[in-house]
């Protein structure tokens, strides 16, 4: 990492070459991906919209294009495993977030699942939402969307109600799918309006992995899951995966960023999600996926093995941690581990894209830098 990227981070005005005003896109041939849940942001001149299925729905309360330039056109935060009323932890990872937010000015919150503890939602009305989403992430930086995939836990309450519409009612920024596909442009040309084949964006893909784990499937399941939608199971599973090939493949993406709440490669308490190595791992390394971010084991870890193209990062220090290591047996691709809760920062342009890794006390203990 360059010094101009360290002084960026810490947010103080640089004089950017790059032309990082936030334009996010959606072009023609991303309509019809995931059809039904897709939900693809767009920013136009006059404001902030959400393509969802077959209607516009504009969000007013979003800003439109910040005037400060910033080093990356797009920015976010992710963070998973984090609903616990404030405790844990939680509501200081919240004020840091809202620290490192406002100083990377992030357009949107990726949340990768366990959103709600112990049992997800009760229902819409839920007063968990409140207590443990809108009354915690309260900082100015942190009023933007906040685009959530599903955690086992959330599938012991009422999964519908985490997608229902009706909570963006109660909290606007909360907008939760099963599957989706995101795009960011990056490129500063089409503020101009030549939408052509030069666009660059970075494309993020969300996947509900939690129907994968067979464990929870199980006869002696001790837990209920909420499988409504989703059987039968097998069928269910071949057309997520054929749905995400398709849409992977059919990407143009500079950068592909793959979101779910399960590990596929970790040293954390659960470790590797078995069930994930065999059927999703392929498809991400036969399309090009540069980064799949997931939680699920409470801490903040980077693998980056021999064996495959791609960086796994784990954000799931949200607010209960402190799980452990699992012993390393082979500890392949360990890049870092930290036990205890943070969360992590995601800053993306044309040619490279920066993650950085922070812990309780807004410190960055880990970056990692990939270029194009
Ligand atoms: C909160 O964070 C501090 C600093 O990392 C840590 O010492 C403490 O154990 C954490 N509390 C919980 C409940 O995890
Ligand atoms: C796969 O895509 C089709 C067509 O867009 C959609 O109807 C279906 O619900 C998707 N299935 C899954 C499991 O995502
Ligand atoms: C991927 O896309 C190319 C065209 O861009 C097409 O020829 C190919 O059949 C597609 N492969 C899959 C697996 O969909």
């Amino acid at each position: 990492m360059d010094r101009d990227e360290e002084v960026a981070l810490l947010g103080r005005t640089d004089s950017s070459k790059l032309k990082s005003r936030v334009k996010l896109a959606a072009t023609g041939c991303a309509l019809g991906i995931f059809a039904v849940l897709a939900t693809v942001w767009f920013l136009d001149l006059g404001g902030f919209f959400q393509f969802d299925a077959a209607r516009w729905v504009e969000i007013t309360e979003d800003p439109i294009v910040s005037p400060v330039d910033r080093r990356a056109p797009v920015n976010f935060l992710a963070l998973g495993d984090w609903g616990r009323h404030g405790l844990y932890n939680q509501s200081l990872v919240a004020s840091q977030m809202g620290k490192i937010g406002g100083a990377l000015e992030i357009n949107f919150v990726v949340s990768v699942g366990d959103n709600f503890y112990k049992n997800g939602l009760t229902g819409v009305d839920d007063i968990a939402f409140d207590e443990s989403f809108s009354r915690i992430y309260t900082a100015p930086a942190l009023q933007k969307p906040w685009h959530a995939v599903l955690g086992n836990h959330d599938y012991h309450g009422d999964v519908f109600s985490q997608l229902d519409p009706r909570l963006g009612l109660r909290d606007w920024r909360w907008h939760c799918v099963r599957d989706a596909q995101l795009i960011f442009d990056l490129s500063p040309s089409l503020f101009r309006g030549d939408v052509d084949s030069r666009v660059s964006t970075v494309e993020l893909f969300f996947v509900d992995t939690v129907p994968f784990i067979d464990q929870y499937w199980a006869p002696n399941q001790k837990h209920d899951f909420d499988w409504r939608d989703i059987l039968p199971r097998h069928r269910h599973l071949q057309q997520k995966l054929e749905n995400l090939t398709s849409a992977l493949n059919a990407s143009t993406a500079s950068w592909k960023i793959v979101v779910g709440h399960h590990t596929i490669r970790s040293y954390g308490a659960h470790g590797d999600s078995v069930e994930l190595v065999r059927q999703l791992l392929p498809i991400l390394e036969g399309n090009n996926v540069d980064v799949y971010v997931n939680g699920h084991d409470h801490c903040l870890e980077h693998v980056k093995r021999d064996d495959s193209p791609i960086h796994f990062i784990t954000s799931g220090g949200g607010s209960k941690a402190w799980k452990g290591i699992s012993p390393p047996q082979n500890s392949n691709g360990l890049q870092f581990y930290y036990d205890g809760q943070g969360f992590v920062s995601f800053s993306v342009a044309e040619s490279w894209l920066q993650i950085v890794y922070y812990n309780i006390y807004g410190e960055a203990v880990h970056k990692v830098r990939l270029t194009k």
